[in-house]
């Protein structure tokens, strides 16, 4: 029985990558809808690129929403530098074809958890929280009806990517993140400190273009993209894929290890705004809240992506 799944994104080639696995997997996994949320680039840019990767994996059924197009607080700050100025610079695709669904993403998360039996609706947001965060806030009673957020953002051991403490999605909208992490639902965070192990070696991306197909050849060329900014900042081996690191999951658990922590987020301090403070060592009574990833078999990731990146 597939997992029924909303994907909540601001693509970026990440994003895009964990939309493709996703796409590819119907026997693991239903995506009911995509929402855009502003983050990596402007929200105009993020609904136009989920459209042009539901249209590159020949699923133009699926219905986009855009949603909120600014942090609940706080202004958006983007990420042109590591995505392009597309957000999803590397391939040449064209535009999209497929409309917007119509009405606000807010409201089709909404909507989607009431109609769906209660406990049968995975969040899967892969950008800043800001779309899941107001949809807790207009409608409480959809809350206790989501069966799990899996989600990337956050980092601990690894530190931050935007800030010296915190990383890209939380700190856009920490507030937001902070209404999600507190919602009492069970939630598996996919931080840096397993992302930044998924990297996108030269082998890897070259099994990506060895699969001679429209997908593989643009994910290959995604990755070879988006690997600059880690190159030059981690000397990293290769992009890291974050955001594919929640599809993964949902379709293969054992993949990955972590513990079930207290994760919170600061909001309120500049020096370190959007952290996710996990007590990793229990060393407050502050009660567990998320399953904090921390490794995963990077091998087994990659060959499951590209075994599945083949299907499309
Ligand atoms: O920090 C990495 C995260 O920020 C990923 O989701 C990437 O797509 C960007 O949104
Ligand atoms: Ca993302």
């Amino acid at each position: 029985m597939p997992r029924k799944i909303i994907i909540d994104t601001d693509p970026g080639q990440d994003d895009a990558v964990a939309i493709l696995l996703a796409l590819a997997s119907p026997d693991e996994i239903e995506v009911l809808g995509i929402t855009a949320v502003a983050g990596n680039v402007p929200l105009s840019l993020t609904a136009k690129n989920a459209r042009i990767v539901c249209e590159l994996a020949g699923r133009t059924d699926i219905p986009v929403y855009a949603g909120c197009d600014r942090p609940l607080i706080r202004s958006l700050v983007t990420a042109e530098h590591v995505h392009g100025k597309t957000g999803l610079d590397g391939p040449d695709l064209p535009d999209p074809q497929m409309p917007l669904a119509d009405g606000h993403a807010v409201d089709f998360i909404i909507q989607s958890l009431r109609a769906e039996a209660s406990g049968t609706v995975t969040l899967c947001p892969l950008g800043p929280l800001t779309n899941i965060a107001m949809a807790f806030r207009k409608a409480p009673d959809i809350v206790d009806r989501v069966q799990e957020i899996i989600l990337m953002g956050g980092a601990y051991f690894e530190v931050g990517n935007i800030t010296p403490t915190a990383e890209f999605n939380i700190h856009v909208d920490p507030e937001a993140a902070d209404i999600v992490f507190g919602s009492g639902r069970p939630i598996v965070v996919m931080p840096l400190d397993v992302t930044h192990k998924a990297l996108v070696t030269k082998p890897r991306n070259d099994a990506f273009r060895a699969l001679g197909t429209r997908v593989g050849i643009a994910v290959a060329e995604m990755t070879d993209f988006f690997e600059r900014f880690d190159k030059e900042k981690y000397g990293s081996a290769g992009a890291p894929l974050h955001d594919p690191c929640v599809t993964a999951y949902l379709i293969k658990p054992e993949l990955f290890s972590g513990r079930h922590v207290n994760v919170e987020v600061e909001t309120l301090s500049e020096l370190t705004m959007g952290m996710t403070v996990a007590d990793w060592w229990g060393v407050t009574d502050r009660a567990p809240n998320a399953l904090f990833i921390g490794d995963l078999d990077a091998d087994g990731f990659f060959a499951l992506l590209t075994e599945r990146l083949a299907r499309l």
